[in-house]
């Protein structure tokens, strides 16, 4: 578990940050440890056995056990060891060893956005996620509120792609098609994309994805990649277009799979963004091609047929008259078709 750094917002990391750092890495490398060994036994294990295995002290385990409890694990303790009951299910970071030495997490947090750019501005490297259990002021696109109780799923991922900051949609899409992947195959539900970077269950919104960027005319430096998605949360009554996984499936799912899981679909796209297959992925799931749509970007409204994605994640929308518009960001609105001032 990871808790707020210092509070220097710009600059590399200070010798106190690298030491905290190292140190909570020490201890989630042993909590992970751990874990892996109490998992691999059906039976007790004796804190000796534990301390050998760990080449440390046998305080030094009693002190990691009693925080794996205060984490919120299950684990028996009787004159012949310890014994692993139950695991929650949190978004931990030695439940992650692969990830666990880049990983921050924070039982609660303002907003992981924030968080993340203190990281990336003092040189966080590539894949640094920053990941919170509730969020008490999280952010949407279009500087709306991003509701963020406990059971859902709220992450930063710090990006360093090697592109033109022209290519930056591209990412959303990438993330899009990532999340809409893990919950087709982990799950087996059906999810649609809608245009620039949301995602629908039965038509209604289960993933939002907001990515801030910082850069210079022709490099990125990066990209923090925000994505939440309703998992287990509950959905307040008035909120008329949103679902969560749990609603859809009628069962809680584990977010620690479905992190698990997206993560290798964003790696897996991330590595190859600008192939021309992410856009082909794209409009296979997307539920706006075709669409009358409404765009409200920046300065303008464009409003017409959504005909295609361009080579920057672009969408290009046939305006009335023939004319083809392009719509670089912006909120999306589907109208009835043929009666383009109708919201649907
Ligand atoms: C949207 O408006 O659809 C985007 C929502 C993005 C929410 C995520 S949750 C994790 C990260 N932290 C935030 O404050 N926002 C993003």
């Amino acid at each position: 578990m990871q808790s707020k750094g210092n509070s220097q917002t710009t600059g590399q990391l200070t010798k106190i940050d690298i030491v905290v750092n190292i140190l909570k890495i020490k201890v989630n490398e042993m909590k992970g440890q751990i874990l892996k060994a109490l998992r691999k036994c059906s039976d007790y294990l004796s804190g000796e056995m534990l301390s050998n295995q760990l080449d440390t002290s046998r305080v030094s385990i009693w002190k990691q056990i009693r925080s794996l409890k205060n984490d919120g694990y299950t684990i028996e303790a009787s004159p012949k060891g310890y014994r692993l009951i139950s695991s929650p299910d949190l978004l931990l970071p030695y439940e992650f060893p692969d990830l666990e030495q880049r990983m921050h997490h924070f039982w609660e947090i303002g907003s992981t956005m924030d968080n993340a750019r203190e990281l990336a501005k003092k040189g966080a490297e590539e894949g640094t996620i920053v990941i919170a259990e509730a969020q008490t002021r999280g952010r949407g696109r279009l500087s709306r509120e991003w509701l963020s109780p406990k059971g859902g799923i709220y992450l930063t991922l710090i990006l360093r792609p090697k592109i033109s900051p022209a290519y930056a949609p591209r990412i959303n899409l990438m993330a899009s098609v990532a999340v809409a992947t893990t919950i087709g195959k982990l799950l087996g539900l059906k999810a649609e994309l809608k245009w620039p970077n949301d995602v629908l269950i039965e038509k209604k919104k289960v993933c939002g994805i907001l990515a801030e960027m910082d850069a210079e005319m022709d490099v990125v430096n990066f990209v923090n990649l925000g994505i939440g998605i309703n998992a287990n949360n509950s959905i307040p009554q008035f909120e008329k277009t949103a679902t969560s996984l749990k609603r859809a499936l009628g069962r809680e799912i584990s977010r620690k799979k479905f992190l698990a899981a997206l993560l290798v679909e964003i790696n897996r796209r991330h590595a190859r963004l600008m192939d021309v297959d992410l856009l082909e992925e794209w409009k296979e799931l997307s539920g706006t091609l075709n669409k009358y749509v409404r765009i409200l970007s920046p300065g303008e409204v464009i409003v017409g047929r959504a005909i295609n994605v361009d080579t920057t994640g672009a969408l290009m929308v046939k305006e009335r008259d023939g004319s083809l518009k392009k719509a670089v960001a912006g909120d999306c609105i589907y109208l009835r078709e043929g009666v383009p001032s109708t919201d649907i």
